[in-house]
């Protein structure tokens, strides 16, 4: 069951003016800023899967969908999808989108950047009257980042039917499972198979999104091409020791939890630091319950492992595994490791590629084309459809996932006219 909220709308007229993308690129910018007000935490921008803010922003962007003439309706995951009907009732579609959820206190644009820049060209298409043979759908996906129920990805797998829905019963830090926060929103987990779309009934899929690196501000470049998507291998890792006596108990005769931890998170840092194009990261490091005075009996980490070359990155779980085992054995340390996410790295489509630069060339960018160290909706999308991913240069030094994160109203003019271009100039071909 899908809810539709409105009609197609929009004042269309064969005679409104080409899309000015000064002015574009300024609306989109703000419209970041209004998005960001929807917020868990006062002074930082944390929005997580099925909380109030995340309701709040996705209803700003349903109108948002809805004022620039495109039907909206959201799926039995919280995605929120709009439609900008073609004139070949047939044609497969042209999917665009990026996520709305974010991570704890982290930045503006990962995510809304490629739900807004589309909206505001679909706007301009609207304006004018333009219509392509293929209808063109923005997903809003509802959740890409796993933060609240540790499984990430959760509205991309909607659409391509690969909803784990063991996840259902995933808790939050509250308690709360999956499945109670969705009901309380008024999603039934049982119509999830209704989201999926089937393979072939997506022509492609362009995610736009900020490269959430360095490259392309070092090199002096506005936009870039994505080759591919770097797989990941994710989980969590619970130690059991000993709790004592911080005073009494001697250090040799300790079972000291975060310690086996610290010695673990080391070895990962050392691992990855050994093989270039692998990188290991611990997020998440406590000590539940902790005390200072007290030897920490339990503490619970992260791990995320990820490499571009897939075997890179499985060598390098095998070894941390075997390591964390040799730790644990030699500290008298349980450890429960548990795997949250494992995706394999995900190649965007060539003859996408190719589009792209030439829709770059076409607008006076040079083509540049980067693999991405970052996970997007696209890797899960790309089981029903051919990707293709728009990096766009981030400011200050290229940093995410933090509230530094930035970008440039002038590239995200940039960004709409290659993504308008692709768009104009798109036609399935006949063999890809
Ligand atoms: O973790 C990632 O790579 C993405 O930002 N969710
Ligand atoms: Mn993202
Ligand atoms: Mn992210």
């Amino acid at each position: 069951m899908t809810t539709i909220f409105s009609d197609i709308g929009g004042d269309a007229s064969s005679n409104a003016p080409e899309i000015d993308y000064t002015v574009l690129g300024r609306d989109i910018m703000e419209r970041v800023e209004t998005l960001a007000m929807h917020t868990e935490q006062e002074g930082m921008m944390t929005r997580t899967y099925l909380t109030a803010a995340h309701r709040g922003a996705a209803t700003q962007i349903a109108v948002w969908m809805r004022e620039a003439g495109m039907t909206v309706r959201s799926d039995a995951s919280g995605n929120v999808i709009g439609r900008y009907e073609g004139t070949d009732p047939s044609s497969a579609i042209v999917m665009t989108g990026s996520h709305f959820d974010t991570v704890r206190n982290g930045g503006k644009y990962d995510g809304p950047l490629g739900i807004l820049l589309p909206i505001g060209c679909v706007a301009g298409w609207n304006r004018q009257g333009q219509r392509f043979p293929f209808p063109i759908e923005v997903v809003a996906f509802c959740e890409e980042e796993g933060v609240r129920f540790k499984s990430p990805l959760l509205g991309s797998r909607a659409i391509a039917g690969t909803f784990e829905t063991r996840a259902l019963d995933n808790v939050d830090d509250d308690g709360v499972t999956m499945r109670e926060a969705m009901l309380a929103e008024g999603l039934d987990p049982a119509q999830l198979p209704c989201a999926a779309m089937s393979k072939g009934s997506v022509a492609a899929y362009l995610e736009v999104h900020i490269e959430q690196g360095p490259v392309l501000l070092e090199e002096n470049r506005a936009l870039g091409v994505v080759t591919a998507i770097s797989g990941s291998s994710r989980f969590t890792l619970a130690l059991e020791g000993v709790a004592g006596h911080a005073g009494t108990v001697p250090m040799t005769s300790r079972h000291d939890a975060a310690m086996a931890g610290a010695e673990i998170a080391l070895y990962i840092e050392q691992r990855c630091n050994a093989s270039p194009g692998l990188v290991g990261t611990v997020g998440q490091f406590d000590v539940p319950d902790g005390a200072g005075n007290v030897i920490p009996g339990r503490a619970v980490m992260s791990i995320d492992i990820r490499a571009g070359e897939d075997a890179l990155r499985s060598d390098a779980v095998d070894d941390i595994q075997a390591e964390i085992a040799q730790i644990c054995t030699r500290r008298g340390i349980h450890a429960n490791l548990n795997k949250t996410y494992e995706a394999a790295s995900v190649g965007c489509a060539d003859w996408l590629q190719q589009r792209l630069t030439d829709s770059m060339q076409r607008n006076g960018c040079t083509p540049r084309s980067l693999p991405s160290g970052a996970g997007h909706d696209g890797m899960i999308i790309a089981t029903i459809a051919p990707i293709a991913m728009l990096f766009v240069r981030c400011g200050n030094g290229g940093i995410s996932h933090n509230p530094g994160e930035t970008m440039s109203a002038e590239d995200a003019a940039m960004a709409s006219r290659v993504f308008v271009d692709f768009v104009e100039n798109f036609s399935v071909p006949t063999t890809q």
